[in-house]
């Protein structure tokens, strides 16, 4: 264990630019990314808390005034990316992307904070996140939920992390693509395709990113006018957590924050109602054609995490979680090997994700002590037997996508040395 704790940490340093850290050190991400950095801060906090703070510092002087946190920074004008800074045109100071990511920065402040006695220099920088952070979720109560329904909408499957899900596949089915579209992968110059999107996908995400630059990336039209517009079940999750854990550390800052109970009490309510008892899973729902949408994706598990106030429901998903890899010698992965759209290899719709299992386990350690130490010994077997990379797959542990990655690390470090 202690090699890969070294190695985890050289990982980070090595992936390390001016002030913030890629997710990988070859040619596949060369940029800042939103949930990324959050996962990177805790993993520095294990060894240079600066480090730590710094990263999110920097991810969040990207913030646009409107609150947003965009889900990539091109710091660097680096054009060997697709769609690079120059495609998304968003006209930032720091150059970026014109759609977010999982909002994990509130709930990844607090475990560091809950860690560290922090000096006053550190306080004050501590201060002045919070305040982005606070800013960033009202941006999503106000631009992502303008009905006030309690619930959030995602406007672009890359908005959360899980690109190719099988849970946008009927949404992006009903996506016409824009018939111009004339773009080029790099994604697959660097990586296997049998391991990335497909074709279908990536024409999707570009017609939708260019209906929001034809928009000037307005956040008053987007939600109306864009072609997707879901409630995913683990993005609502993150939300809720992020703000019930914002809310916690603003007490301790003496902030007052005390309009996030509200909007807390209704999405926690209505999180709650999206849970079928006739399909025994939480179901997403697909706003543009009203449709529920019901796939096995360890993404609904997230609701453990949100720590549901529902003492029988938080026990019915933790008997479902154990179903979920009952054949597979490695957990868990993205989607039930049972279900017709998984993918053994194919990114989100198979494989396993480090990030996925941490946020699984965070939210099962005050639930079932016992399953949430065989997922945390068995996530850290997976590592310390193939390495830190992208994802694996839960059949074989085969390592895919990109190496040296560094959530992977990141995360490998806070479950071998959590307090
Ligand atoms: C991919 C993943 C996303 C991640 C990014 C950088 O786009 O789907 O979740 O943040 O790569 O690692």
């Amino acid at each position: 264990m202690s090699q890969r704790v070294e190695e985890a940490k050289k990982i980070l340093l090595g992936n390390r630019k001016n002030g913030y850290t890629l997710p990988t050190n070859n040619k596949l991400y060369p940029a800042q990314w939103n949930w990324d950095s959050a996962f990177i801060a805790l993993g520095y906090s294990y060894f240079n808390l600066d480090y730590a703070l710094e990263e999110l510092e920097t991810l969040l002087a990207g913030q646009w005034d409107d609150g947003m946190v965009p889900h990539i920074l091109f710091h660097d004008n680096d054009t060997t990316y697709f769609p690079n800074h120059k495609t998304w045109k968003c006209g930032k100071n720091i150059p970026s992307s014109g759609i977010t990511q999982p909002p994990v920065i509130a709930s990844i402040l607090k475990i560091i904070l809950e860690n560290h006695q922090l000096n006053e220099g550190q306080n004050t920088r501590v201060v002045q996140i919070l305040k982005k952070i606070k800013k960033y979720h009202d941006w999503f109560i106000k631009f992502r939920d303008p009905k006030k329904t309690g619930l959030i909408s995602i406007l672009h499957p890359w908005e959360s992390g899980y690109d190719n899900s099988p849970i946008w596949d009927k949404p992006m089915s009903n996506i016409s693509v824009d018939k111009e579209l004339n773009y080029q992968r790099r994604d697959l110059e660097v990586s296997n395709s049998e391991e990335r999107p497909l074709k279908k996908d990536y024409d999707r995400y570009i017609t939708i990113r260019d209906q929001f630059k034809e928009a000037n990336y307005d956040p008053n039209k987007l939600y109306d006018i864009s072609v997707f517009n879901v409630v995913d079940v683990g993005f609502n999750s993150i939300f809720l957590k992020a703000n019930k854990d914002l809310l916690e550390i603003s007490k301790k800052y003496d902030l007052d924050f005390q309009n996030l109970h509200e909007f807390i009490s209704l999405n926690e309510n209505r999180l709650l109602g999206l849970f079928s008892k006739e399909n025994n899973n939480f179901l997403s729902q697909d706003l543009k054609t009203k449709n529920n949408l019901n796939i096995p994706s360890i993404t609904n598990y997230f609701s453990l995490f949100a720590d549901l106030n529902n003492q029988e429901l938080n026990k019915k998903l933790i008997e479902n979680l154990k179903s979920h890899n009952s054949n597979e010698k490695y957990f868990f992965s993205s989607i039930d090997p049972k279900h017709e759209t998984f993918n053994e290899k194919r990114y989100w719709r198979g494989p396993v994700w480090i990030n996925c299992n941490w946020l699984v386990y965070q939210g099962l350690k005050n639930k079932d002590k016992e399953y949430s130490e065989l997922l945390k010994n068995k996530t850290m077997e997976l590592i310390e037997e193939k390495g830190f990379h992208e994802y694996y797959s839960c059949k074989s542990g085969n390592v895919m996508g990109a190496n040296n990655f560094s959530w992977s690390a990141a995360l490998y470090l806070d479950l071998a040395l959590e307090k």
